[in-house]
């Protein structure tokens, strides 16, 4: 697959992802100890992580979806394209997310469900470059902190495509411009 002329370098090998996710996995058991918890994800590029992330967390788990788009005129609000399926009043939540960039997407969205009550509301990320945060975002359970490359892979996108690779890599620079 690195024959692919876009991709640089590996920058996190399937064997460190999945050490790190199992590492995850005993963590949010041991917080959320006793409790049911609903684990949700936004569509598309959090769902490679939510499938391995839920396998390893030994609870009463309940799996929910969300889909949003930008605004055509730009700006940091989203639209929520596909809204949850079930109610979130009184429950835990845990947002999973792929990567935090900006963090602007998901303070949206964090503003969003906790209108709605939950008994709880953390986040677990992925991938995060810190350097670029905007929006004060605290990050209860983070996989990696990386540098501010563009990646893909394990979810992530580049127009729709990479999601499948089984490792993240970065892009070579003269992609990105
Ligand atoms: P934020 O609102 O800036 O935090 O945007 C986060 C969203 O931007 C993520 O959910 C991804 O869809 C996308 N994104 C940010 N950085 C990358 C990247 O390096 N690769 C792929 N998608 C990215
Ligand atoms: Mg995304």
């Amino acid at each position: 697959m690195l024959a692919d002329p876009l991709l640089d370098s590996v920058l996190l090998t399937p064997d460190a992802l999945k050490q790190r996710v199992a590492q995850l996995g005993r963590s949010i058991t041991a917080e959320y100890a006793g409790r049911s918890l609903t684990m949700v994800t936004v569509l598309k590029g959090g769902v490679v992580f939510l499938s391995d992330l839920c396998r390893s967390v030994d609870l009463d788990v309940s799996l929910d979806f969300m889909a949003i788009s930008p605004y055509a005129g730009g700006g940091p609000a989203v639209r929520i394209t596909k809204d949850l399926d079930d109610a979130i009043e009184g429950r835990h939540v845990l947002v999973v997310e792929d990567i935090i960039d900006t963090g602007l997407t998901l303070h949206y969205l964090l503003g969003a469900m906790r209108s709605r009550c939950p008994a709880s509301l953390q986040v677990c990320a992925l991938l995060d470059k810190d350097v670029r945060r905007i929006a004060d975002m605290p990050v209860a359970f983070k996989g990696f902190s990386i540098p501010d490359r563009f990646v893909v892979g394990y979810g992530l996108d580049l127009g729709g495509r990479y999601r499948n690779l089984p490792f993240v890599a970065t892009l070579k620079d003269e992609v990105m411009g």
